[in-house]
């Protein structure tokens, strides 16, 4: 992974914590808040273009962490989208042309009902939820983001994937006209992810289409992204157009660029270190300029739920 020093974020908060907290009261309710319009108003001040519709009928869903997310301006404008550039910054510069809509996801491989479903219809059974996740990336910083998305698990029964079916692959859209950093060879395009069935069917996955209550803005991956909060960020994989069930083991970008570096699990590790750094510490973004690191957990902090899933496997060499 390209290793830039980044420059530092100034953090100021848009959304406070209080209204936030506030809107998640309201989302427990099952209404959405004031604090939502807020949230919105703030994206559109930051990305004056883009259509951040406020998403309706989300509800709070289970497995969010109790740390203070971090701000709008935080998550939309620090962020790695390849696609659009290398930098921290392009993304939210290179991608506010980009057209989320017209948008089809293929559904394919070993699984009972395969085909090529707008986008509307892919999500439409589905309730959207609220998460608010941590976030590591491989690079050694964090966030914590409120997610708006689908369970991953309740996609994947939809599609009845058969015995065969043994990993889950993703792949971004693959349009150099709409995505200028694909002209470059920065990775070999489109990106493209994997997981194990047993992690993908696992509750934590989520298929994302917003964050903060709002359609999600394209740097963060619209219209639908994935987000695995117990591995390394570049398994989330942005701007999705297919979905395959393999009966062999996919191999991702990041694999592909650098075998010896970015491993198929990819599991939050402090105990592994990166061949270049460590990885036991991480640095908060928005935490401001004398932050402390702070200790890296051991998947991220959500072993409970996903531990049991790599029991007798060495995680040292599985990395
Ligand atoms: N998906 C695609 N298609 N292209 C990318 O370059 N970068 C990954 C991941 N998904 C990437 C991608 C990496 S390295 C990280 S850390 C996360 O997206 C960042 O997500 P965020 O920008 O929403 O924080």
């Amino acid at each position: 992974m390209l290793i830039r020093k980044p420059p530092d974020i100034r953090s100021y908060e848009i959304t406070s914590e209080t209204n936030y907290v506030n809107r998640r009261q309201f989302l427990r309710t099952s209404a959405l808040a004031g604090g939502s319009l807020l949230a919105g108003s703030a994206l559109s001040a930051i990305v004056p273009d883009s259509p951040m519709a406020e998403l309706p009928g989300v509800i709070a869903g289970g497995y969010s962490t109790t740390e203070a997310p971090n701000s709008v301006e935080d998550i939309v404008t620090y962020n790695n989208y390849y696609e659009f550039g290398t930098g921290k910054s392009d993304p939210v510069n290179n991608s506010q042309d980009f057209k989320p809509r017209p948008w089809t996801i293929e559904v394919a491989g070993h699984a009972d009902i395969t085909g090529t479903f707008d986008i509307e219809d892919f999500i439409k059974p589905h309730i959207l939820e609220e998460r608010i996740y941590r976030m590591r990336c491989v690079e050694a910083w964090s966030m914590v983001i409120p997610w708006v998305g689908i369970p991953l698990v309740d996609v994947i029964k939809r599609f009845k994937p058969t015995s065969a079916a043994k990993f889950v692959r993703f792949e971004t859209l693959h349009d150099p006209a709409r995505m200028p950093g694909q002209r470059r060879g920065s990775l070999q395009w489109p990106y493209r992810e994997g997981l194990t069935i047993a992690e993908a069917t696992n509750p934590l996955p989520l298929l994302v289409v917003g964050l903060y209550g709002h359609a999600l803005p394209n740097q963060n991956g619209a219209p639908i992204r994935l987000v695995v909060p117990w591995k390394y960020g570049f398994k989330g994989i942005k701007g999705i157009v297919k979905m395959s069930f393999e009966s062999r083991q996919p191999v991702s970008s990041w694999q592909m660029a650098a075998s010896h570096e970015y491993g198929f699990y990819a599991n939050v590790n402090p105990n592994v270190a990166h061949p270049r750094w460590s990885q036991a510490r991480e640095r908060r973004i928005g935490a401001g300029f004398f932050a402390e690191k702070q200790a890296t957990l051991m998947f991220n902090g959500y072993g409970e739920q996903v531990a049991h899933l790599y029991a007798g496997l060495d995680l040292r060499r599985n990395f």
